[in-house]
């Protein structure tokens, strides 16, 4: 079977290499070394101002909004996964959608200000597939009405933006380490920051509010990730060279092959290093995205329909009508992309989905 992403795993070898480590110190978490180790590696290798690794992408977007959201409204995207919505519902704030762009599919900058209510704390957008939201716009707003920026990034290890580090971007930003992304621990995620301060406030409130052994600088949760995951995050960082350039030639393979003259794909913005970490195509109807789905489901080819739905629709969630990213939502499905997808596999995908399409 041939399915939408298939865990990269290191060789068990090197995994041990880094597990026997644990081991010999005898010391399974608590900011143990593997963690620190890989901490530093991605700050110095990607040139960012602070990372604190956790124990998932979704515990990043709690914290984040804990500290700005002061139970108020976030303006946020309907197109994402549940995670960004769940987040800020869970956290006592309410989600206040804002529609996307149609081609880059990240929140429209232009209809943001209207959503500001006095009740407005932040924005919550998210970078999707790696392609990133309006930075500059969105800052100058969030300036202009005093308000924090949460990127959601858990697409986006490895994209660069202006030449700089996309988790460089926004008050905070957090990422995903889930095995199904391009770098991952098995589960794990990070949040990113600028500012010492908001540093400090993260770093406590992912562990217990601790500041030392006896004192609590605060309200705290438990968010950090174990020795375990970060062994397994190690083994397969010393292999990113490669897992991004075997995702370059899948999605290049999918630019020449599929007829794009009746779909279409991801718009990625100017000034991207994009990671390629998804192959999104979008058809005329979702009658069409149905018929593709199910001629590749019988030949044994699982596609994901993702982000599906649109969050605004989700019941718990009752937002307004977003009739762009409903749109989307509905005709979109992401292609089978992993390291070690073969040029015959990929030929029986673009052939099929050709076919359907004409
Ligand atoms: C956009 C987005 N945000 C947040 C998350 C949550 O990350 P995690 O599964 O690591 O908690 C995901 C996971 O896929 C995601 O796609």
């Amino acid at each position: 079977m041939i399915t939408v992403t298939k865990t990269f795993l290191p060789s068990l070898e090197r995994y041990n290499f880094y597990l026997k480590r644990a081991w010999d110190n005898v010391w399974l978490t608590n900011r143990g070394e593997l963690t620190l180790e890989l901490e530093q590696k991605i700050k110095n290798d990607y040139s960012i101002n602070n990372i604190i690794i956790t124990t998932n992408g979704t515990i990043p977007l709690q914290i984040a909004l804990k500290l700005f959201g002061n139970s108020g409204e976030i303006i946020t995207t309907p197109f994402s996964y549940v995670a960004t919505s769940a987040a800020i519902i869970w956290e006592n704030c309410t989600p206040v959608f804002v529609d996307i762009h149609p081609e880059y599919l990240t929140i429209d900058e232009s209809k943001i200000e209207s959503a500001i209510t006095n009740k407005t704390t932040a924005i919550l957008a998210t970078h999707v597939f790696g392609n990133p939201c309006h930075l500059g716009a969105i800052e100058t707003i969030a300036k202009k009405h005093n308000l924090k920026v949460i990127y959601d990034a858990a697409h986006c290890f490895g994209v660069a933006y202006n030449n700089e580090s996309i988790f460089n971007y926004g008050d905070v930003s957090t990422c995903s380490f889930h095995a199904t992304k391009i770098f991952h621990t098995g589960e794990g995620g990070a949040m990113f920051c600028n500012d010492e301060e908001t540093f400090k406030k993260l770093f406590y409130s992912h562990n217990f509010g601790h500041n030392g052994p006896l004192e609590f600088h605060g309200l705290g949760i438990n968010a950090k990730i174990s020795e375990l995951q970060s062994a397994m995050g190690l083994a397969v960082y010393e292999n990113l060279d490669f897992i991004f350039s075997e995702r370059k030639k899948v999605v290049d393979y999918y630019n020449e092959t599929l007829d794009f003259s009746k779909i279409s794909n991801l718009k990625i913005r100017e000034k991207t290093k994009w990671n390629y970490s998804y192959y999104p195509v979008i058809f005329d109807s979702e009658a069409t995205l149905l018929k593709v789905e199910k001629a590749l489901i019988t030949n044994d080819i699982v596609p994901r329909r993702y982000f599906y739905p649109s969050l605004n629709t989700i019941p718990y969630v009752k937002g307004k009508q977003m009739p762009i990213s409903e749109s989307i939502a509905s005709r979109i499905l992401c292609l089978p992309l992993y390291v070690g997808l073969s040029t015959s596999d990929l030929t029986k995908i673009t052939t099929i989905i050709n076919q359907e399409v004409n």
